[in-house]
């Protein structure tokens, strides 16, 4: 059975762990993670918690005033390819459209881009290296259609 429901920080930290932090000297929590208007979901497989991500209101000055980032994007490795990260994002996306948020973005990972492209982000400008992590592409994806972003 699957189930898909808001997580608190601190139940992302495992699946964190294993999927974005093995081997990488970088700490598992991040800054916002217990922000006010921080949120993050999670998918259960038959009650095991697979897929995580955390989604944390920002200013980053490249988008509009109305924005999420999206952070910690993970699956389990033998919980991949299931539809999980997709199903997850998609009812993200459907929260954040709820609240009039204009704009989900992130810094990806060149491993996962199709993964987003699939998912209708577009990459804005060049790729970039983050440090003990690798090339990063920043994305976005504009919500809500209907309302014209300001960027
Ligand atoms: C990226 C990740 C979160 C995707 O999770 P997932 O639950 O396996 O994704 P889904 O099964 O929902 O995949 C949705 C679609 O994207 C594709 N996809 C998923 N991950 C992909 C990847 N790394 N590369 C290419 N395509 C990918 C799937 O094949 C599927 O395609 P389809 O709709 O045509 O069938 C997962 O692979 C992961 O945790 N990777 C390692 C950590 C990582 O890179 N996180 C992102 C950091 S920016």
């Amino acid at each position: 059975m699957i189930e898909i429901k808001e997580i608190s920080a601190v139940q992302t930290y495992a699946v964190r762990l294993e999927v974005l932090r093995k081997g990488i000297d970088l700490p598992v929590h991040f800054v916002g993670d217990t922000a006010k208007n921080t949120f993050h979901l999670g998918v259960f497989e038959d009650n095991v918690l697979v897929t995580v991500a955390s989604f944390m209101k920002t200013t980053n000055l490249l988008f509009s005033k109305e924005q999420y980032q999206l952070r910690g994007m993970a699956t389990l490795p033998a919980s991949r390819g299931k539809g999980y990260g997709k199903k997850l994002l998609v009812e993200a996306i459907m929260l954040l459209e709820n609240k009039q948020l204009e704009v989900l973005w992130c810094n990806a990972r060149e491993t996962a881009l199709t993964f987003y492209l699939k998912l209708d982000f577009q990459i804005k400008g060049e790729p970039f290296e983050i440090k003990n992590i690798g090339k990063h592409f920043l994305l976005y994806k504009v919500l809500n259609q209907k309302i014209q972003p300001t960027f």
